[in-house]
């Protein structure tokens, strides 16, 4: 098996954790006898200072010929206050979800129990959590109409049914093969747009009978996160909601550093941490690998390497459970980002290594 891989690293500390996913990645080709092509692009800040654009057409045209696009983080804090900056980091992210077509967004909430100090949240509230959010990402208020004058800024959230249908049936497919329990996050209360999510998915529910659907309004929903969360099996919600609800939701298992993403249309993948670019780590090598290394390991579940996949998903558990850990999640005895990605890499030869022994 041969894969092109689109590598984006990124700014802050993407380069960082994105070197500890390829090398985990290099590990898996050697092992499993498929080879990785990595072919790098510009996004983001970084790309602005060598270009002038926050996604050069060559990214674009790269990410489209590949197998698959691996990312890192994207952010700079030159251009968080800066109100008048015409150019920004971000816009790199989300005009390549618009020309991928991204429509959905997946972000798995998973918790270690070695890490259940960690939560903000007292340890019987973690009994159970397993959660997938499915976060629609092309639509709504991020890509509406913008307008601005002198006094005034408006920004549209405006949905098609079909923006809806599309990735809703993906969240109802992910809730058959999981609890069967759907919950629709929105403010139906108050907005037109989240009034057309409700009649949208309530629609659907026909088609699949053996799901549970719940709403919920979204303010509630960041409520029972807190209070409640082993309730929650797929949450279904539009892009901004998402956004929000992913960050609260990454803090239940004790670090955003943990936690993967993958985001597909009918065409394109791309795998990245749900963290930001962490700029007062970067550099440093202290942040944690372990979202982006487990963000590879969806991709390569998805390239039918599961195998592969779980072997990573194994090795990572092994150093939470061991204290092999970055200082986000181990404050006495934080361990390197490159130290972290060898551990990985280590755990995996060993594996096999145990593996070939006992046949
Ligand atoms: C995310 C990020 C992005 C978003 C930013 C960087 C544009 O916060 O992927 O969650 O808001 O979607
Ligand atoms: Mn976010």
């Amino acid at each position: 098996m041969k894969k092109e891989i689109a590598v984006l690293k990124g700014d802050g500390i993407g380069p960082e954790v994105v070197d500890q996913a390829l090398k985990v990645l290099s590990v898996v080709a050697e092992q499993a006898n498929i080879e990785f092509d990595f072919k790098f692009g510009l996004i983001g800040g970084t790309a602005i200072e060598k270009t002038g654009q926050a996604l050069p057409t060559a990214t674009i045209d790269l990410c489209k010929a590949a197998d698959a696009v691996l990312l890192g983080a994207i952010g700079d804090p030159k251009y968080d206050n800066d109100p008048t900056a015409t150019v920004r980091p971000e816009q790199g992210l989300l005009s390549l979800r618009k020309e991928l077509n991204l429509f959905t967004n997946v972000r798995p909430i998973k918790l270690y129990p070695a890490l259940s100090h960690l939560s903000p949240l007292k340890k019987e509230k973690l009994e159970g959590v397993d959660m997938v959010i499915y976060r629609e990402l092309t639509g709504g208020i991020y890509f509406g109409k913008k307008e601005k004058g002198e006094d005034y800024a408006s920004d549209l959230c405006i949905y098609y049914k079909e923006e809806i249908e599309r990735v809703a049936h993906l969240a109802f497919a992910a809730a058959t093969k999981r609890n069967n329990k759907l919950c629709l996050v929105d403010k139906a209360n108050v907005l037109e747009s989240s009034r057309l999510w409700r009649k949208v998915v309530q629609g659907m529910s026909a088609d699949y009978p053996n799901v549970k659907v719940a709403y919920l309004y979204v303010d509630n929903a960041a409520m029972q996160l807190i209070l409640n969360p082993n309730q929650f099996d797929v949450i279904l919600t539009s892009n901004m909601f998402g956004d929000i609800l992913s960050d609260e939701a990454s803090v239940l298992g004790g670090s955003i550093g943990l936690l993967p993403s993958a985001s597909f249309g009918n065409e394109f993948k791309l795998y990245e941490p749900v963290h930001g670019s962490y700029p007062q780590a970067a550099g440093k090598n202290i942040a944690n690998p372990m979202a982006t290394i487990l963000s590879a390991a969806i991709m390569l579940q998805d390239f039918g390497l599961e195998k592969q996949a779980t072997a990573i998903e194994d090795a990572i558990a092994k150093c939470i459970e061991t204290g092999f850990t970055t200082a986000d999640v181990n404050q006495s005895n934080g361990y390197k980002c490159s130290e972290v990605g060898k551990a990985v890499c280590n755990l995996l030869v060993a594996q096999q290594a145990s593996i070939i022994n006992e046949i």
